[in-house]
């Protein structure tokens, strides 16, 4: 979900409404604003996007105030409707809520507040919140902070919060814990939100909240910072970098289009000043003082989740065969909850594009327990991850809004093999010949990712004919076995199109089974690693009429004989291949859901960050 509130000079509405959009990608099921409008709260909500929100205040009376709040929802606790959008109000309707998060031990808490006479419009944990923190209010003769104070103390689970007080038009308090929250600090004027993007274009100082902490945020007296335990904290003031061109679509039709094209610069952004491809070495500031724990480590185990999960895989292929470390690639939310080994010795490498995703925050906390070394590798700076590991990488690639991820996955890709070419040297498990090489190719990179992109038009050609399908399959074998993967997630969370991601190999054992004349099978299948034995599994698809698209390395010749299509893309080095391989997947993916009428920037269900567990 993304929050944002406003108090200040200026007309809150307009901050608030411009605030939602930037931050719709976070969740896009149902929005709604508050403002305190003539000692009254005015609370507009509906469901659906942060456009519909607009049309409805458009047709009502001007929103006029200058404190406010907004949300724009995923849903968790009850499904996408008008009740359930926040802001959600206290029982007497005097104070007014925003959260981001899930409260664990909403349904005891609910239960006791009826027993007291509190009635319910929603189905959702916030509103019982909000009920709780104004039960406190009324009952036992206490500020606004403290009444939020003593309900924080009472709940159990995650939380972002903005409240909002009738009788209270200079203050807005704001707490966090698990899900994120950053201040921007203006000339007499302050912001909220989930993330920067909404406050970059007015001021550039920002707080980034700490668990547990509480804001209380006054127009007059300024800010003050606070915990849950009542004590007073000192803010620390951070100047952001985010540029706001970076928050635009810069001409392109949507967001996933403009990132997909800015893979050859943000893959040059995660190398520079960390690949010197002349002295043959590989500099990464960020995990200097670690380096020798990944020398002595036994194990390393890589956590993430989706698009970030794929990005592990890789670097488990990247880390085994190029610093010869066993590695283990988990889904964050199941390595938690398994009760897994861990060894004080063993090094975890958290990937994240937002640096936000609950289960991979949970998942490091319990690697921290046991003692083992965190590494992030992370996008989104001064972001939950980032603080919560020993030491880390960005990947530098710039903010990412599509909701499906592209550049980022390349960028995490990137700094995987830096940090493999990096530990490899330390350890010396690597030539100075081959990472000589290494080093050359990599840094050729961002150009052979503009060749490919150069064939868009084919690419584009190519998604007119499969559009209509209703399912898809996705083979690679080696380095490109996680890009199978990421093609087919790719496809499915835009396209709605069911689609799988095989080791190509693995084919035979079932989805084989699958094939006929309507089944399409993209297939990666480059000159670089199990070359014949992919061409024999492409053989094996057409003895059963299933359509072949191939991604080839330029001038093959076999394969575009079998194949229906073909996509050429530049040759490199095996370890480097999913850095060029997965770009017509994207095309392809980014295609197909346009044509089929998606809103591929915003698929249905999806968020860009999922702060809940
Ligand atoms: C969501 C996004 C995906 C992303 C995943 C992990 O599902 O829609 O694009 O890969 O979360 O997010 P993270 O920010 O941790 O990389």
């Amino acid at each position: 979900c993304g929050i944002v509130g406003y108090i200040g000079p200026k007309e809150a509405y307009p901050v608030l409404i411009k605030g939602l959009k930037r931050l719709e990608y976070r969740g896009y099921d149902s929005a709604g604003v508050a403002v305190l409008q003539n000692e009254n709260i005015v609370v507009y909500k509906c469901q659906g996007k942060v456009a519909n929100l607009e049309n409805l205040v458009a047709k009502s009376e001007p929103l006029i105030g200058t404190i406010g709040i907004g949300h724009t929802r995923w849903a968790t606790h009850g499904p996408p409707n008008d009740e359930n959008a926040h802001p959600h109000s206290s029982e007497d309707g005097n104070m007014v809520i925003i959260h981001n998060g899930i409260i664990e031990n909403y349904s005891p808490l609910r239960e006791e507040l009826i027993k007291r006479g509190h009635h319910f419009k929603s189905e959702t944990d916030t509103e019982v919140l909000i009920h709780l923190i104004g039960d406190i209010r009324q009952n036992e003769d206490v500020t606004l902070f403290e009444a939020v104070r003593i309900a924080l103390n009472e709940v159990i689970g995650a939380y972002a919060i903005v409240v909002m007080e009738k009788d209270n038009p200079n203050q807005l308090i704001a707490a966090k814990k698990g899900s994120p929250l950053v201040v921007g600090i203006g000339e007499g004027e302050f912001y909220i939100a989930s993330d920067a993007t909404p406050i970059i274009e007015y001021t550039k100082n920002v707080v980034y909240l700490d668990d547990e902490e509480i804001a209380i945020i006054d127009r007059e007296d300024g800010f003050k910072l606070m915990n849950i335990k009542n004590q007073e904290k000192t803010p620390y003031v951070q100047e952001l970098e985010m540029k706001l061109e970076a928050l635009e679509k810069g001409g392109y039709e949507h967001f996933m289009l403009k990132e997909i094209y800015e893979q050859p610069r943000s893959i040059r952004d995660s190398m520079r000043g960390r690949l010197r491809p002349n002295s043959d070495q590989v500099e990464l500031g960020g995990i200097r003082d670690y380096i020798k724990k990944f020398v002595n480590a036994k194990r390393i185990i890589i956590l993430g989740c989706g698009t970030s999960w794929h990005a592990g895989l890789v670097g488990e292929y990247l880390f085994e065969d190029i610093a010869r470390i066993p590695v283990e690639v988990e889904y964050a939310s199941e390595f938690r909850y398994r009760n897994p080994v861990i060894y004080e010795d063993d090094v975890v490498i958290a990937i994240s594009q937002s640096g936000e995703t609950a289960d991979t925050l949970a998942a490091i906390e319990l690697a921290k327990s046991k003692g083992a070394t965190i590494i992030g590798i992370c996008n989104v700076i001064g972001s939950s991850i980032p603080r919560a590991t020993h030491a880390g990488s960005y990947t530098h690639a710039g903010p990412e809004i599509g909701v499906a991820s592209t550049k980022a996955f390349t960028a995490q890709v990137t700094v995987l093999t830096l940090m493999a070419l990096h530990v490899a040297h330390q350890k010396g498990s690597i030539t100075n010949q081959r990472l000589h090489r290494l080093l050359i190719e990599l840094d050729s990179i961002p150009d052979k990712v503009q060749k490919v992109l150069d064939q868009n038009e084919k690419i584009k050609y190519i998604a007119e004919i499969y559009k209509d399908v209703h399912n898809a399959l996705y083979l690679g074998r080696g380095y490109n076995f996680p890009v199978a993967l990421e093609g087919a997630l790719k496809l499915k969370e835009i396209s709605y199109i069911h689609a799988e991601g095989y080791p190509a190999a693995e084919m035979k054992h079932g989805p084989i089974a699958l094939i006929d004349e309507e089944m399409p099978c993209f297939v990666i299948a480059p000159r670089a690693g199990a070359y014949d034995k992919i061409v024999s599994n492409i053989q094996e698809v057409k003895a059963r009429k299933g359509k072949i698209i191939a991604i080839v390395t330029e001038g093959e010749k076999l394969i575009k004989e079998m194949a229906d299509h073909t996509i050429e893309i530049p040759d490199t080095e095996e370890c480097l291949m999913p850095l060029i391989s997965v770009i017509p997947l994207q095309l392809l993916s980014y295609h197909i859901a346009v044509m089929r009428g998606c809103n591929v920037d915003q698929p249905r269900n999806l968020a860009k960050s999922v702060t809940v567990e």
